[in-house]
């Protein structure tokens, strides 16, 4: 380990060392907690930044998790202090998590601005949390390491593996279609969810903590070991010893996120097949450390990368099975030529020296470059009249048939709209048709609720429909599938295109050449345009009524316009 700072030098010091009345006062105060002064004086202090809550079931682990990485903080020679964060909970936090990801980033910054910290090991891992922690590091650029919660065990259901909400969404159809009993509905919702962790399936929150791995913010193969292996907690303890290293190595965010790093998240990503929420948070994350992903990125990448993980809902597996099969060690090994090598990780190595020994164990699980599961990444950027900035499509988990597609347009112009009339046995729609919901993006949501799956009328699927064309401004959950355009930008709400579509209007859907169109005349759209009215807001005061006024669109990020990275707050005074 090369130090280059002695302990009057840590940020902590500035603190604890001095022989004033202000030094008097913070070492006395850590007396009243039972410490002495050699316990944390000239020591790296090491926030955990826990996310744990009892209503959030994926860190249900977290507390216990805590004691564990503080082992490795006094192993390593600092000083651990647990730092709680605000738990956002994908399951529970309405209208949307979303809404929340940005003001646990603030929390994040702040909290280890304005305390004695000198690093941190960063805890969550439910969708929003990973994000969220990461940006906030960013900002306040300490040492850093992120420690992901680890997904839950392999659900279980009359023998049969389920998938978090994968398997929810399609037992849900079932049971609308009339097809699962009462008995069966019930058993599958105590089988779905089996233990402390996040969902198994590739959705938000595994895409994520993978990513977190592949930017280098994680200990090699952290991101794939289930919350109940016991590898877990040698995990935190590990992540704790190395955060107190890294404070001594001065090794930052800002070392480690460099472009090449985020080329190989975007890079893994598409090999993963994952969340389209990433693509948002990707470039929220990328936008902290001043570095601009433009959309087009992620679909020059999605070209030439093959889809290998074979996990639900692209594939088959689940988390568990990708754990046993290597991880993402084995699978980045996979396409290590595609990857920037040479990128520097958490552990001071670089990605190329981590993938060492990395291999594929099961190759049903991932699969080899000769048998990917698509031939190119499971993303596609759309443009066209309807998305002047942009739109995302999961193609991999989108009918092929739906690819090319041109139908008349049935307009919702908002969730309570949709859900009052979609099940309406008078609403004018067949298999060909488009469904179109507006007022579901950053402002209109608020937050871009995971509403961009809609679903199909109760009358067709009764007919044996299972998928249609489907165009929002919302997110979809990374566990959901279906041809589904969803972050259209500009949304609906600020006067995008989006906003215009009237029923019967013919849209047509061009995956192979990225388009996205509305067909109607200029003419007839400005008349539109000058009709149009914004929805009158919903909310008027506190965080939402500061959300509304300050967030970005869904290319941008949707951070909020005053966490740029020249807004940098600096270290505080110590008065
Ligand atoms: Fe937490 Fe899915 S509900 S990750």
């Amino acid at each position: 380990m090369t130090h280059k700072k002695n302990p009057e030098e840590l940020r902590s010091y500035r603190w604890f060392g001095p022989d004033t009345m202000r030094g008097f006062s913070h070492r006395s105060r850590m007396s009243q907690m039972g410490y002495s002064r050699e316990d944390f004086t000239g020591k790296p202090v090491i926030a955990i930044v826990n996310t744990w809550s009892e209503i959030n079931p994926c860190h249900a682990h977290l507390r216990e998790r805590a004691e564990a990485v503080k082992r490795g903080v006094w192993q390593a020679g600092g000083f651990p202090v647990e730092v709680p964060a605000f738990s956002i909970t994908e399951t529970y936090m309405k209208p949307s998590p979303m809404l929340y990801r940005n003001l646990l980033a603030m929390d994040t910054e702040e909290s280890l601005r304005s305390l004695p910290i000198d690093g941190a090991v960063l805890m969550g891992g439910c969708d929003k949390t990973t994000p969220g922690l990461l940006m906030g590091a960013i900002s306040v650029n300490l040492p850093a390491i992120f420690l992901p919660a680890g997904p839950m065990l392999r659900g279980n259901w009359n023998g049969q593996p389920l998938g978090s909400g994968t398997d929810l969404w399609k037992f849900w159809t079932e049971r609308c279609a009339g097809t699962v009993s009462d008995d069966d509905w019930n058993a599958i919702e105590s089988g779905i969810a089996r233990s402390p962790g996040f969902c198994m399936t590739m959705g938000t929150a595994s895409t994520m903590t993978a990513l977190s791995e592949a930017l280098g913010m994680t200990l090699p193969g952290a991101s794939s070991i289930p919350a109940a292996d016991s590898n877990h907690v040698r995990l935190a303890i590990e992540s704790g010893r190395r955060a107190v290293e890294m404070v001594w190595e001065d090794l930052k965010p800002a070392d480690v996120l460099t472009l090449a790093a985020f080329r190989n998240a975007i890079t893994v990503d598409m090999a993963l097949s994952g969340s389209t929420n990433a693509i948002i948070h990707l470039v929220a994350l990328a936008r902290r450390r001043g570095i601009d992903l433009p959309l087009p990125l992620f679909d020059e990448i999605a070209r030439r990368v093959p889809v290998l993980a074979n996990i639900r809902p692209s594939g088959e597996y689940l988390m568990e099975d990708f754990y046993y099969a290597g991880g993402l060690r084995a699978l980045m090994g996979e396409i290590a030529d595609l990857l920037e090598l040479d990128s520097l990780t958490v552990n001071g190595n670089t990605l190329g020296k981590n993938l060492e020994g990395a291999r594929v164990v099961k190759p049903e699980v991932i699969r080899g470059r000769e048998t990917p599961l698509m031939e190119n990444g499971g993303t596609a950027i759309l443009y066209g009249s309807l998305a002047p900035d942009g739109a995302v499509i999961k193609t991999s988990a989108a009918d092929r048939r739906l690819w090319q597609h041109t139908g008349p347009a049935v307009v919702f112009r908002d969730y309570q709209d949709m859900d009052a009339r979609i099940n309406r046995e008078d609403l004018d729609v067949d298999e060909n048709s488009v469904l179109v919901l507006q007022n579901a993006g950053p402002l209109g949501g608020p937050g871009m609720p995971e509403w961009g799956m809609l679903p199909i009328p109760n009358k067709l699927l009764k007919r044996g429909v299972r998928d249609m064309v489907r165009i929002s401004d919302a997110r979809m959950s990374g566990t959901a599938y279906g041809t589904c355009v969803l972050h259209v930008s500009p949304e609906s709400y600020v006067g995008g295109p989006l906003a215009l579509v009237k029923d019967g209007d013919a849209i047509t859907l061009d995956i192979p050449n990225r388009r996205l169109d509305l067909g109607v005349g200029e003419d007839e759209l400005a008349r539109r345009r000058a009709e149009w009215k914004r929805p009158a807001p919903k909310e008027h005061r506190g965080y939402l009524a500061l959300y509304r006024e300050r967030v970005t669109q869904a290319h941008q990020g949707c951070d909020f316009d005053f966490l740029s990275p020249e807004e940098g707050a600096g270290d505080p005074q110590i008065y």
